[in-house]
């Protein structure tokens, strides 16, 4: 498997971009001003990321998603320590990343990955999603918010 950023004139796997993230305006919005990196699989796309600068010294990845026949594989996993080594690699100080808090399988992988929550913003998917979004029983509301900061080398 392959991880490789996208270019501009490449499109962008928008099937897997919505399975994390079901506001396909806000996808296009995010991707149009990040960076959009793919895992390959031979010549399929069979992972995504998306990484955003929100400063000088933070970048957020604003999703992050595998295809489903590809799951529960390592691959996710491969995604993120991809996304923590571009963000040092590019000098900033801080990663972070958000998830509903019904997102229990994401919640394990980002802290298995090194991600600390940082806070919580209550009432987020309310506020910004149409549809309601039930995961494992469990509506989802609020976004958990997590951070994972570099070492000083
Ligand atoms: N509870 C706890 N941990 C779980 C779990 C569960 N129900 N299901 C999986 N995990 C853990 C695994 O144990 C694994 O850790 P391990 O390797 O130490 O065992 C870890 O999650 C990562 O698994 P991995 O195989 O790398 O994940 P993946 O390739 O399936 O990718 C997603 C993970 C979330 C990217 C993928 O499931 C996906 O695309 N989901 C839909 C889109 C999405 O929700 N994106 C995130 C939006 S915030």
């Amino acid at each position: 498997m392959q991880i490789r950023p996208l270019s501009r004139d490449e499109s962008v796997p928008m099937d897997l971009l919505l399975l994390a993230d079901p506001s396909k305006e806000k996808v296009l919005a995010y991707v149009e001003a990040g960076a959009c990196y793919a895992a390959f699989h031979e010549q399929d796309v069979i992972g995504v990321y998306v990484l955003l600068s929100l400063s000088q010294q933070t970048v957020e990845i604003m999703n992050v998603a595998v295809k489903e026949s590809y799951q529960g594989k390592g691959i996710g996993k491969q995604l993120i320590r991809h996304a923590i080594a571009e963000a040092k690699a590019a000098g900033f100080q801080t990663i972070e990343i958000g998830t509903g808090n019904s997102s229990i399988q994401q919640l394990a992988l980002y802290q298995k990955c090194g991600f600390r929550l940082s806070s919580i913003d209550r009432d987020f998917f309310l506020k910004h999603y149409d549809e309601p979004i039930f995961e494992n029983g469990i509506q989802c509301m609020d976004m958990v918010r997590l951070s994972h900061t570099f070492q000083a080398d």
